[in-house]
């Protein structure tokens, strides 16, 4: 069958003008990034107070020393100094590595560094990536920078990895705080950059908090259908008849688009707007709503693309279910997308070519990286796959960036670079303190770190965690578990900075 995820809201069309749609060709993205902008605006950042803006000249190009090099921008980070024990304590410094979307987002979704800060008397930091929310090189102009493969060049993971070795010995230097330990703290790609972070600058982070990081979801590392394999048994684990709705809805969903008049029954059947409509976009639209959900698969209530409830994988389960065993696969499946995207219930109707999601997302900044170095393949699975059975193609990914950008992707840049390959034998006898936090319930723990690795590098399973849970605020209505992983967070963190701390003193 034909089914699968989007790309991106944006490029919707051409994808499917390019190749139709098919799963292999589609590229989910991390929910962190599927932030609508208005989610945003007047955000808790004035309000609540939570920090203070800076902005930083920062080197576009670290390293050539061509004359463009010397090009700079304005690179934005977040400060709140409120908990911070100050340099003469050498308190230390918690740094958030920031991801592919802008960074208030991420500073306000990781209440784990606010609610500890207090108890490390650390300084906050959160420092934006490069070409995302207000850290557009060129002037700050997204038009120009994300203009073509000339200025799209310098975002990269190295660069963005640097900018923040940059950014964090300056400021050090600002705060006479050389002698502070930084913790470097991210979710997701941001976790991601964390961990190879510690691996690349630990004369600048003492230590790694990633949290839900795949570093291992590369090409060559990782079976491509590991990623729906998860998001299989996510639903399935709810209820045989939910998986088995969901898997049967595609077929029918075709055949019935095939029909003459069938496009219609599918408008009213799932309210979709007057606008457009097309079997493949439907499609897209159901497998966007069942991966995210089950990517945010969390315990309390959530916001990411679209608000959710508590345990949303179960709501959507609970909503096919009540439906009973009758033949109303539609109204099924309606049911369960209006809890994704209707949540609310102020949806008149859904719109399938709604580019204004898109807006302020970054969304062309992770296609240009999953054009170039981000080859995590995602998609494709068995025949047991709640989408049903299909391939991930790399050559697929290739042709659509010829397509973009022309240019060729180079899938094997990030591992050769950042290592990945026996992971475990490697890293035994080189590196050390770094939390892999992985959720099992989130598709993207198929490339996490799952097991210790040695003593300083640990991973803690969450077999009920979903996309970076731990980072999140608390909640009252957290449970044991949760609290558990991040008390044991909090432990190894203290543990590393301790440890620091002798070491500078037997200097
Ligand atoms: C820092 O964060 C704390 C906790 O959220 C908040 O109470 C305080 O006002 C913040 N400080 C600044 C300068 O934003
Ligand atoms: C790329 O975009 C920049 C900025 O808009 C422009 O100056 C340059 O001429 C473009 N290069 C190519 C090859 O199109
Ligand atoms: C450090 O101070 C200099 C001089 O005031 C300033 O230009 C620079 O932006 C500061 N660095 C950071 C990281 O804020
Ligand atoms: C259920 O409905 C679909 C589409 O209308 C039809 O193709 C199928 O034969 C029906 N199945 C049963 C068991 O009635
Ligand atoms: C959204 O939910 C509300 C309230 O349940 C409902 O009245 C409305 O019809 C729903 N919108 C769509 C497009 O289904
Ligand atoms: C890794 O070791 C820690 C103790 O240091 C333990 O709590 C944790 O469960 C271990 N992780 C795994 C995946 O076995």
């Amino acid at each position: 069958m034909a089914n699968g995820y989007y790309f991106t809201f944006l490029c919707f069309s051409l994808l499917w003008s390019l190749f139709g749609f098919s799963f292999g060709h589609i590229i989910p993205r991390f929910p962190s990034s599927a932030v609508r902008a208005e989610q945003l605006s007047g955000s808790a950042s004035t309000q609540n107070g939570l920090y203070r803006t800076e902005f930083f000249t920062q080197i576009l190009d670290h390293f050539n020393y061509n004359p463009q090099s010397y090009q700079t921008f304005q690179q934005r980070y977040l400060i709140n100094s409120t908990y911070w024990g100050g340099a003469k304590k050498k308190a230390p410094i918690f740094v958030y590595t920031g991801n592919e979307g802008d960074i208030e987002w991420f500073a306000q979704n990781t209440g784990f560094m606010f609610e500890t800060a207090p108890y490390f008397k650390a300084l906050l930091v959160f420092i934006e990536h490069r070409f995302y929310g207000k850290s557009v090189p060129f002037g700050g102009n997204e038009e120009d920078a994300y203009s073509n493969s000339s200025t799209l060049g310098y975002l990269s993971t190295t660069q963005a990895l640097a900018d923040y070795a940059t950014l964090i010995t300056d400021l050090k230097k600002n705060l006479t705080a050389t002698e502070s330990p930084v913790v470097v703290f991210g979710g997701s790609y941001g976790g991601m950059l964390a961990a190879w972070f510690r691996l690349k600058y630990p004369h600048v982070a003492v230590g790694a908090l990633a949290s839900s990081a795949p570093i291992l979801h590369f090409l060559g590392l990782v079976s491509p259908y590991a990623f729906t394999n998860v998001v299989t048994q996510d639903y399935r684990s709810e209820s045989e008849n939910c998986y088995r709705v969901i898997k049967g809805s595609w077929k029918q969903i075709e055949d019935t688009g095939a029909t003459p008049g069938g496009l219609e029954l599918l408008r009213r059947s799932f309210r979709i707007c007057k606008n457009y409509i097309s079997t493949g976009a439907l499609e897209g639209w159901l497998s966007t709503a069942l991966l995210y959900t089950a990517m945010t698969d969390y315990p309390t209530p959530s916001n990411f693309l679209n608000p959710l409830p508590a345990y949303p994988v179960r709501k959507m389960c609970n909503a096919i279910d009540n439906l009973g065993g009758g033949n109303d696969t539609f109204a099924k499946m309606y049911a369960a997308a209006n809890i994704y995207y209707n949540t609310s219930g102020s949806a008149t109707c859904f719109d399938l070519d709604d580019n204004s999601m898109s807006v302020g997302l970054g969304l062309e900044g992770w296609r240009w990286q999953a054009c170039t170095e981000m080859i995590m393949p995602t998609g494709g699975g068995n025949e047991e796959s709640i989408f049903g059975a299909s391939t991930w193609e790399y050559k697929s990914r290739a042709t659509y960036c010829e397509a973009v950008y022309g240019i060729e992707p180079r899938p094997f840049w990030i591992t050769t670079e950042f290592g990945g390959h026996s992971i475990e034998v490697v890293l035994k006898r080189f590196g050390s303190n770094i939390i892999f936090f992985n959720g099992l319930r989130d598709p993207w723990s198929a490339g996490g770190v799952l097991k210790n690795i040695s003593d300083t590098i640990i991973a803690i399973v969450a077999k009920e965690g979903a996309h970076h849970v731990d980072l999140r605020f608390s909640s009252e209505e957290d449970p044991e578990w949760l609290k558990h992983v991040r008390q044991q967070e909090v432990d190894i963190i203290s543990s590393w900075i301790s440890q620091y701390y002798r070491d500078l003193m037997v200097q």
